[in-house]
């Protein structure tokens, strides 16, 4: 396995950069554009392992998918004209697209088998073939299709009412995408709201769809029309640029075209709590996700606490935010964030045993962690355990660390941000 030395010097960081398009964005752009009879256009497109994932098993279904850096046009029959795949569709380390995929296959004329790597097998899946089996889909695997391989039989669906156990987009979005097949109106309830990307696409693609209140209601049977969609730039990959410009002395970087839907920028909110100096300056721009540029300057910061509805506003930037925390001064307490345990990896043990051999003071609990700070750390060599952001973490803590940082297996970074090292050299001083 690939081992790479992170030597950036005591250097800070200056400069701009445009972060990749949004994952979450991209995913669903080509999941509504294959659905959708006619031509769907996409521009910002990642092009991160991931979501080259998603594009593979639309093409499987038969959907035209045409690629060109991160413009992509395609051409679908329709989700009623899919062909049968001759293959297991391959999502490779992605959760959304296997999550996802399931809600769209259950509704499809079609059989297929959805299957994953190593991590998405251990991945719990019950989530959503529950609320699936409840709308009438035919979904089997293993341990009663709680885990991949899932076999698929696309059929006839009906409305579901749902509170949601847990705060998750993905499984919201497995069933909304259920639901626009299904047979009468369904309704999904929300504890604390997680990221709306799918509805915002949903009205997107002409499908009526209500929310508020942490109550979505959609009528099934709605078909959505091809159009033209633009991916601003993804917050939770600018989270780690944030994160740098805020902890490393002398830096100010600036991110631009980042994506601000208010599901995802709790990161902003907790760097203000930190007392780090960060500005934002919205574009207008008409879409319904919204974007803009921020600032980041290197500032003192101080420790905050992090949980209750602002969880799913930043789950995917607590790492780089643990990271953070132990250049703060005092204590930045995590709580209610028990959904890191089946990320990518366990990212609560994965932040406090990786930063551990830093020195960082992180005490890992059930739901999340507690960090002293601050705290100099010192050299090391860190493992991603093949999970993208606790890679992009790592080379980070190696702008902050005295000594030298090595990273094994660093390949992985691709699933999310194929130019992270690229984009991050051109802003070292
Ligand atoms: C995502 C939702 C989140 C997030 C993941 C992407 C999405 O997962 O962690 O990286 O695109 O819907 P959960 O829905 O499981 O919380």
């Amino acid at each position: 396995m690939e081992r790479m030395k992170l030597e950036y010097g005591t250097g800070s960081l200056r400069g701009a950069i445009t972060v990749p398009g949004d994952k979450s964005i991209s995913h669903r752009a080509v999941m509504f554009g294959s659905i959708a009879e006619g031509r769907t256009t996409i521009s910002g497109f990642l092009a991160g392992e991931d979501c080259l994932r998603t594009i593979d098993c639309f093409r499987s279904l038969g959907v035209d998918i045409v690629r060109n850096g991160t413009d992509l046009t395609i051409s679908s029959p329709g989700i009623d004209g899919w062909a049968e795949p001759s293959d297991i569709l391959y999502t490779g380390n992605s959760g959304t697209t296997t999550r996802l995929i399931l809600g769209v296959l259950a509704g499809s004329r079609v059989h297929s088998v959805v299957s994953g790597d190593s991590s998405i097998a251990r991945r719990p899946m019950k989530r959503v073939t529950g609320p699936l089996a409840l709308m009438g889909a035919d979904i089997r695997g293993r341990d009663s299709a709680r885990y991949t391989p899932l076999a698929v039989q696309g059929g006839p669906l009906s409305a579901i009412e749902y509170d949601m156990p847990v705060a998750s987009a993905q499984v919201k979005s497995a069933i909304l995408f259920a639901a626009m097949r299904a047979e009468g109106e369904s309704v999904i309830r929300e504890k604390d709201v997680s990221r709306d990307h799918t509805e915002r696409m949903m009205r997107n693609f002409g499908i009526s769809v209500e929310s508020g209140g942490g109550e979505i209601r959609l009528r099934g049977g709605q078909k959505p029309s091809a159009v033209h969609v633009e991916v601003p730039g993804d917050i939770s990959s600018a989270a780690f640029f944030l994160a740098a410009g805020a902890a490393v002395q002398g830096s100010e970087v600036e991110l631009e075209n980042v994506g601000l839907n208010p599901t995802r920028t709790g990161m902003l909110d907790v760097l203000e709590a930190m007392g780090a100096d960060v500005s934002v300056r919205e574009s207008v721009t008409g879409d319904s996700e919204k974007r803009g540029t921020l600032t980041v300057r290197h500032s003192d910061l101080r420790g905050t606490e992090i949980s209750g509805s602002l969880i799913p506003r930043l789950i995917d930037e607590i790492p780089v935010i643990a990271l953070l925390a132990t250049q703060a001064e005092g204590v930045t307490v995590i709580r209610d964030a028990e959904e890191l345990r089946v990320k990518e990896t366990d990212r609560i043990a994965a932040v406090a045993e990786e930063l551990g051999k830093l020195g960082a003071d992180i005490e890992p609990t059930p739901d999340g962690m507690v960090i002293r700070g601050p705290v100099r750390l010192h050299g090391g060599v860190l493992h991603s355990r093949g999970d993208h952001r606790i890679g992009m973490m790592a080379a980070v803590a190696a702008l902050i660390a005295d000594g030298p940082v090595e990273l094994e297996d660093p390949g992985c970074i691709a699933i999310s941000y194929p130019a992270f090292f690229d984009d991050l050299k051109s802003l070292l001083r």
